[in-house]
Formats: C-alpha cells, sequence, structure tokens
C-alpha cells in the first residue's frame, strides 16, 4: 500500500506506530521499501554518513536533489520526505517555497522537512499553501548546532521544555503534517505527542512518540565515528561488509576468485588463432 500524508495522519488516529528510517541512494532505498517502512527521509545526515562532513551545515541544495531522486527511483511505497539543508530556506520565505519546490520537481520528494518552531511558521504556511507537505524538526535541530553549543538533549528546563510544547502546536498550526522530535525528554514528546493532532516521530525521545526514526547506518552499525544514545544497532552490518571485503581480498590474493562460474568461455579454436 502507497503511504501518503493521508495514510500517515489515519495511522495516528488508530494508534498505529509510524516507521521511518533515512535512505540516501537508489539500492537502499528498494530494500528499505521492500521491508515496509512507512517513511524514507532523504536527510541532511548524508552529509556526516555519505559525504564524511562533520556536521550537516556543508550540504547543498545539489546534493539534497541529486540523492532524493536517486531514492524516489528504488521506493514505491514508503513516503519520501526530502530535508532541506541549512540556508535553503532561513533567508526567506521566497527561497523556502522555491527550493521546497526544487526537492519535490528536481529530487521527486513528496514532502520536505525543515528545521524550527515559531521563527519558521511563515515558510511552513507559504510552502504548505504551495501545495507541498512540510514536516517540521524540534529539540535538536543539528543545522543550529552552533547556536546550542553542541549535539545536546533539549527541553529540559521549565521554561525549554513549554517553549518545546509551543513550538510544536505553532508548527502544527501553520500546517507541518508531521514532527520529528529529536533529543527530547521522553515525558516531554509524549505530551507535545498527545497534545498534536498530527504525528510525531521520535528519534531519542522515547516510546510516546507516534513513530520513530533512524539512520539507517546507525541501526546497521555501519557507522562507526560515534555512537548516540538512542540508537541500537539491529544488525552488525559494518563488521559483516568488513568481513567480506576481508574475504574477497584473500580469495582475489590466493587466486580462488574468480572461479569457472564466474568466468566467460570462448572456443579455443578462436583463441588459437591469436597466438
Ligand atoms: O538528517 C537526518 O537524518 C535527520 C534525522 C536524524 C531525523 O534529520
Amino acid at each position: 500500500m502507497k503511504n501518503t500524508v493521508v495514510t500517515i495522519q489515519q495511522a495516528k488516529e488508530n494508534g498505529e506506530k509510524v516507521t521511518m528510517l533515512t535512505a540516501y541512494d537508489y539500492s537502499m532505498a528498494k530494500l528499505i521499501d521492500e521491508a515496509g517502512i512507512n517513511m524514507i527521509l532523504v536527510g541532511d545526515s548524508l552529509g556526516m554518513v555519505m559525504l564524511g562532513y562533520e556536521d550537516t551545515l556543508s550540504v547543498t541544495m545539489e546534493d539534497m536533489i541529486h540523492h532524493t531522486a536517486a531514492v524516489a527511483r528504488g521506493a514505491k511505497n514508503a513516503l519520501i520526505v526530502a530535508d532541506m539543508p541549512f540556508m535553503s530556506y532561513q533567508t526567506s520565505v521566497y527561497d523556502a517555497v522555491v527550493n521546497a519546490g526544487r526537492l519535490m520537481k528536481e529530487g521527486r520528494a513528496q514532502a520536505v522537512k525543515l528545521e524550527g518552531g515559531r521563527e519558521v511558521t511563515e515558510h511552513i504556511r507559504a510552502i504548505t499553501n504551495a501545495s507541498i507537505p512540510v514536516v517540521a524538526h524540534l529539540g535538536l535541530t543539528p543545522q543550529s548546532l552552533n547556536a546550542f553549543g553542541g549535539f545536546k538533549v533539549q527541553g529540559k528546563s521549565e521554561a525549554a521544555a513549554k517553549k518545546l510544547l509551543e513550538d510544536a502546536i505553532a508548527v502544527e498550526e501553520a500546517g507541518a503534517v508531521a514532527v520529528v522530535l529529536e533529543c527530547v525528554p521522553a515525558k516531554l514528546a509524549e505530551l507535545i505527542s498527545k497534545r498534536l493532532t498530527i504525528p510525531t516521530i521520535g528519534i531519542g525521545a522515547g516510546a510516546g512518540c507516534d513513530g520513530q526514526v533512524l539512520v539507517y547506518q546507525d541501526m546497521l552499525a555501519m557507522f562507526s565515528d560515534f555512537k548516540p544514545k538512542f540508537v541500537k544497532h539491529f544488525a552488525q552490518i559494518g563488521e559483516a561488509m568488513k568481513a567480506a571485503f576481508a574475504a574477497y581480498s584473500e580469495e582475489v590474493k590466493s587466486g580462488v576468485f574468480p572461479a569457472q562460474e564466474h568466468t566467460f568461455k570462448i572456443d579455443d579454436e578462436v583463441i588459437e588463432k591469436l597466438y
């Protein structure tokens, strides 16, 4: 069944959890889609896990369009959400609409995600008015890394918790179809999830959210630069890949690979004429 903003909303109304994983290319999008995951996020986390930057700030619109288009070619049923990269929407409401439009038109995304609360409600409204669904992102918003002074859990004090709740209500009122809550105390995320009618998708925000999202390299133990507390390794694919690469190296060097079944034949008389 094709996932849409309507089915995601219905899932919340029916008390069914929503699943989301990141993907950045065709093959991975196909696997995730075939596993029945509801939503694929082409996250600007690609800056770190695919391109090797130390944060998401250097990711460009061209990077996002390139990877979103590859994911869109691989996914049939998952709802594809593309991240709006740093400075593609903060500069003006006009830029926000133009760049959201490019992610839909050139990248074939089905929704866009942007970071922030009340300060981006005008942007959310304008993008929504252009018939582009918007997923909001609150809590630890990695594009504000320098303003936060590091990657930290958000909303712990009374004032910060109140602000987060008010921001969540504001983005819903502005038209957001869902909201990602990143690194938010579990009880606060649960409260926000109960107050909102749109689904909350948590990452480091506990089980009270309406859905969960993880970066696939994190959940498959393929990214070893650091492991956030909220990550669970569902498989040791990084180690399995390293073992396979080493086995390949060993077989090539020892002459075991390629074997007869991996090679193409030619008639002996054709070859003999060449000697
Ligand atoms: O870029 C990303 O992958 C994200 C998730 C961590 C929610 O925004």
